[in-house]
């Protein structure tokens, strides 16, 4: 169909990819220094009729996407030539930065098993959702090497991606070989955020000795200090005790992970970052208290930031007391979801208000066999739930629907926040002349029912279920080439890149910097000492 000035309507001419597996090896790397630009980097949209929504305002604007990048944005644009433009119809609908998913772990060997989303599945879901780059962790085993880590999930997710991605790095023990590791990691793969674990004792958690030096060391190299926030000795502690009492079900989990033991670690490692001045990055905040630590921290001007996830935004641990224990034990997460019904909504006020910065999923994703591994001891079940396809949906049905938080905040907590923390910005998370073309058209007053029937991700449980939610992704833009658009995906297996990201970001280190200058300590300056001194007592 020809529409106004000879521009083809949106018509979806490729072939299309249902989801087949994707290929097993990557393609051979090819000889020639310039690699041919893929031909969806060519493809020219207009996305006219729409309101572009940023992190600061909302403007009635088209936007010209050419190679991959925004070139123009302003009303009534007419790119010349008009032959061989796209035009998607924007009419009555939000044009939103791709949503950025801070927090994922994609085909992640852990606890006996492999989580089941892939970088293929996982990405094609997330684009289905709205969010056109993720953020997942590579994770060394104690005593290997960092960058091995960061080589192997690299070379996992190369062939697979469908959309852009980075990957933080875990820091799972300490030594001078870490401390060399994390300065390569820096300088030549583009890596500014370290995990470090408080959990999962003799696995990955670490000592408060060696906190500190990790934390030292992000700031030195100008990096985020992430932090997984639970204390792994109280919990070992409760298991056994819970096992001895005869509860081996999923509330186990959640009675072991009890609110405490988030929030004590919470409280710890902001001290700790904060003694050495290094800014702060706590994962997946899932309770009122370890909310609240936060909240205070930001209130005395530390530079800390909390990660609230989708499933602790739309729903409640009250699920681990669920009699069916294939149910109970899909809720199965560390931290746990809150038993109580009312910390979602208390959550979503925080990060309307600012307290908490940016929403990731923790998309972590083992079908019901695989959580079956536990089926007589809940320490056992592989821990990790789904997200990363319905994050933008639930944040907008639990925050912007409810009256909680406006678009403009919206955009703040699902893309630019994330890349302004981790130094992506504006490149990505802002629709502007330069930035990548990562960009979502979105239905503020469509709504979807959420089910794993219907759902992409590869898990046969989707902890939203049923979930009707206001706000569906319409159309989603990945670096200039529509690759979903109303149930339909254009998706090719490794099409996505590696971002790198370079340290010191600077919406977070100008105050760390500045913070050093101004909080250093002085000595007080007096007269020096010039009396007796002596080790004995005098007597009178
Ligand atoms: O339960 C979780 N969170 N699984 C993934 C590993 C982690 O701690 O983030
Ligand atoms: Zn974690
Ligand atoms: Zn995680």
């Amino acid at each position: 169909m020809m529409a106004q000035g000879g521009c083809r309507k949106i018509v979806f001419m490729w072939s299309f990819d249902y989801g087949q597996t994707p290929p097993a090896q990557p393609a051979p790397p090819g000889p020639p220094a310039e690699p041919p630009m893929p031909s969806y980097q060519k493809q020219r949209l207009l996305i006219k009729g729409g309101r572009v929504v940023n992190d600061d305002q909302s403007v009635e604007a088209d936007v010209y996407v050419e190679e991959g990048v925004v070139q123009e944005v302003g009303p009534n644009l007419n790119p010349r030539p008009p032959s061989g433009l796209t035009v998607l119809d924007a009419t009555n609908k939000l044009v939103i930065p791709g949503g950025i998913d801070t927090h994922t772990h994609l085909q992640f060997p852990f606890m006996g098993t492999t989580s089941k989303d892939d970088f293929y599945t996982g990405t094609k879901a997330a684009v289905a959702g709205g969010t056109t780059m993720i953020i997942d962790f590579a994770i060394p085993q104690k005593g290997c090497s960092l960058i091995e880590a960061f080589d192997t999930w690299k070379s996992w997710a190369d062939p697979k991606v469908c959309c852009d991605y980075a990957l933080h790095v875990a820091v799972t023990w300490w030594s001078d070989e870490v401390k060399e590791e994390m300065k390569t990691l820096v300088d030549v793969k583009g890596v500014n955020s370290f995990k470090m674990f408080m959990a999962y004792k003799d696995l990955y958690m670490l000592s408060d000795e060696e906190l500190y030096s990790a934390f030292s060391y992000c700031k030195e190299l100008g990096t985020i200090a992430q932090v997984h926030a639970e204390n792994g000795e109280l919990i070992a502690q409760n298991a056994k005790k819970l096992l001895a009492m005869g509860i081996t079900g999923p509330e186990g989990h959640a009675l072991s992970h009890s609110e405490d033991v988030e929030a004590e670690a919470t409280h710890r490692a902001i001290a700790i970052a904060n003694t050495v001045n290094c800014p702060l990055f706590v994962v997946h905040v899932m309770s009122k208290s370890s909310a609240r630590m936060i909240t205070n921290a930001r209130n005395e001007g530390k530079v800390v930031y909390g990660e609230p996830i989708a499933a602790g935004l739309g729903i409640d641990g009250t699920n681990y007391w669920n009699e069916d224990w294939a149910h109970a034990a899909a809720h199965v997460m560390s931290p746990p979801l809150s038993p109580d019904p009312s910390t979602p909504d208390f959550l979503m006020n925080l990060l309307a208000n600012d307290d908490l910065s940016v929403v990731g999923t923790d998309n972590c994703t083992f079908d019901t066999c695989q959580k079956a591994l536990g089926k007589d001891d809940f320490t056992k079940i592989p821990n990790g739930l789904n997200g990363v396809e319905d994050r933008m949906s639930v944040v907008w049905e639990k925050g912007v629907y409810s009256g909680k938080m406006d678009e403009n905040r919206f955009v703040a907590v699902t893309s630019t926040n994330a890349a302004k923390i981790f130094n992506l910005y504006p490149k990505k998370g802002r629709i502007a002349v330069g930035s990548d073309a990562d960009i979502v058209i979105w239905d503020p007053e469509a709504t979807r029912t959420i089910s794993a029937k219907t759902h992409h991700q590869a898990n046969n449980f989707n902890v939203f279920e049923g979930m009707v939610c206001h706000g569906v992704p319409v159309t989603t833009i990945s670096r200039g080439k529509v690759v979903y658009h109303d149930g339909d995906f254009n998706v090719t297996a490794g099409q996505g890149k590696y971002v790198s990201r370079p340290p010191f970001p600077p919406y977070v280190y100008e105050r760390v910097k500045q913070r050093q200058e101004v909080c250093k300590p002085v000595p007080v300056k007096r007269e020096p000492y010039a009396g007796v001194v002596s080790a004995t007592p005098e007597s009178e």
